[in-house]
């Protein structure tokens, strides 16, 4: 006789207590609080049930526990009392803090940290294989210096698929025991074998790029912090069927939609992965692809949550982001969204007078569509943006191009080249720019001897 066992759906949520630390000379773009709830947030876009943090401000780093020994010891009877079993700390922690803590904290609490949280909410939610190796890759790379038990973290938590890692569940969010058992020559090799099959599949992307290039079809990318809205945007202009949680990076993989403007003409309108403070640049290194197709694009929409305390900060860390991958030469229209929340429309005033040019919306509601997409439209054909470029030679398709599309008041033969002066519409600027000179043709001749 067979028994029928009847399995819980879900599994009870983790229990996670929070550590904000502040250094001082090294306050970061959050205020520490505000940092913290949004450690909290992350938190439980991972599934995991806030049970009660703690800050500390300090000189240094403690080398082994990051945190004096007082609050350690500190930190052990709040753990106790409130149940936790998973600590995480908004700082990044050293691999010598883990190993320290782990001590510490022995087998019933694991230790991590916002990266590695990070990471987790990643793996969750990659859904494109390129995403997939991408967070492979940065979780491995994030591991090798770390392995110990601890790093197998989420692991064991509610709702942990590990499946979509593709990598028979070795990643943060796999069976992580296994992950033991693999040691590090392993891991390097695994790194290999990921970076080349990541190769191949940007060298495919790059193809349709250039296809996409061809065809003329400006990119619009939409970049945000994380939760600024974006995806409920691209659903709104686009009536696409695109994933908007309140959760954070419910975005890992670009979508693109076409898009009518208004004058009958067409735009391509890619979302992107939401940025976040405090992000690793080895995690944005890891990300790069799917931040190519900002870098590639011919307008950028920056979407800013204008109804979020931190608007500003988060802002900030958006363009800094924007800097790093070198996407900060793309014309951007920056989105005010959100409105709807205000209870009046000064509300958002003291946001105008950081962005004077920035257009509100609701991309709930669709308020300030119209405006918008007329901005975007205006901004790729019809606003003219003075150049001056030094164009190689074999830059013949861009001289043709700009003869073409653009307005030439002067044209310089150099050695190497052609310097051209005039003015491109907003959709090129961003493929003229690498070559943009204010030099005169004699410097120019100078520079090439
Ligand atoms: P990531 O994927 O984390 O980068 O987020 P995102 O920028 O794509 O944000 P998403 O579109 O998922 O929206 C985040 C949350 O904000 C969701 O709960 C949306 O419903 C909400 N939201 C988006 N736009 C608006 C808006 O105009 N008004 C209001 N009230 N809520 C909005």
């Amino acid at each position: 006789m067979t028994k029928k066992i009847s399995l819980p759906t879900t599994l009870p949520r983790e229990r996670a207590f929070l550590i904000g630390v502040e250094i001082r000379g090294e306050e970061g773009l959050l205020p520490l609080d505000e940092s913290l709830a949004e450690l909290a947030l992350l938190s439980s876009t991972a599934g995991l049930n806030v049970v009660g943090e703690l800050t500390q401000r300090l000189d240094s780093r403690n080398p082994k526990t990051l945190i004096g020994s007082g609050k350690v010891e500190e930190v052990q009877a709040l753990v106790e009392e409130t149940q936790a079993q998973v600590l995480i700390f908004d700082d990044e922690l050293s691999p010598r803090h883990g190993r320290e803590l782990e001590k510490v904290f022995g087998d019933t609490v694991r230790v991590l940290d916002r990266t590695a949280l990070i990471l987790d909410i990643f793996a969750q939610h990659a859904s494109t294989h390129e995403g997939a190796l991408q967070v492979e890759l940065a979780q491995y790379e994030y591991r090798l210096p770390r392995l110990t038990r601890a790093w197998t973290h989420l692991a064991r938590q509610a709702g942990g698929g590990g499946g979509r890692t593709g990598n028979g569940g070795v990643g943060l969010r796999g069976p992580g025991e296994k992950q033991l058992e693999v040691d590090r020559r392993d891991i390097r090799r695994r790194i290999d074998q990921l970076k080349g099959e990541l190769e191949k599949v940007r060298a495919h992307r790059g193809r349709h790029r250039e296809r996409r290039k061809r065809a003329r079809v400006p990119v619009v990318a939409l970049v945000g912090y994380t939760n600024a809205g974006k995806s409920t945007l691209l659903n709104r202009i686009a009536g696409a069927d695109v994933y908007a949680a309140d959760q954070l990076f419910a975005t890992l993989d670009p979508t693109t939609r076409r898009v009518e403007l208004p004058g009958g003409r067409a735009a391509l309108f890619s979302d992107t992965v939401g940025f976040i403070q405090k992000l690793p640049t080895n995690l944005v290194a890891a990300f790069r692809a799917t931040l190519e197709e900002i870098s590639e694009a011919e307008l950028l929409l920056h979407v800013v949550d204008a109804t979020h305390d931190s608007a500003l900060a988060q802002s900030e860390a958006v363009l800094e982001t924007l800097a790093d991958i070198e996407a900060e030469h793309i014309p951007m229209i920056t989105v005010l969204n959100k409105v709807d929340r205000f209870e009046s429309p000064e509300d958002g005033n003291w946001l105008l007078e950081e962005f004077p040019e920035a257009l509100p919306v609701s991309a709930l509601t669709g308020q300030g569509m119209k405006e918008l997409l007329s901005a975007v439209h205006t901004k790729l054909y019809e606003s003219f943006t003075p150049m001056t470029v030094h164009l190689p030679f074999q830059q013949g398709a861009l001289i043709a191009l700009f003869h073409e599309q653009g307005q030439v008041d002067e044209v310089e033969h150099t050695r190497r080249g052609v310097r051209m002066v005039g003015s491109l519409p907003g959709r090129l600027v961003a493929r003229f720019r690498p070559f943009e000179t204010g030099q005169q043709v004699e410097e120019l001749e100078e520079e090439e001897v």
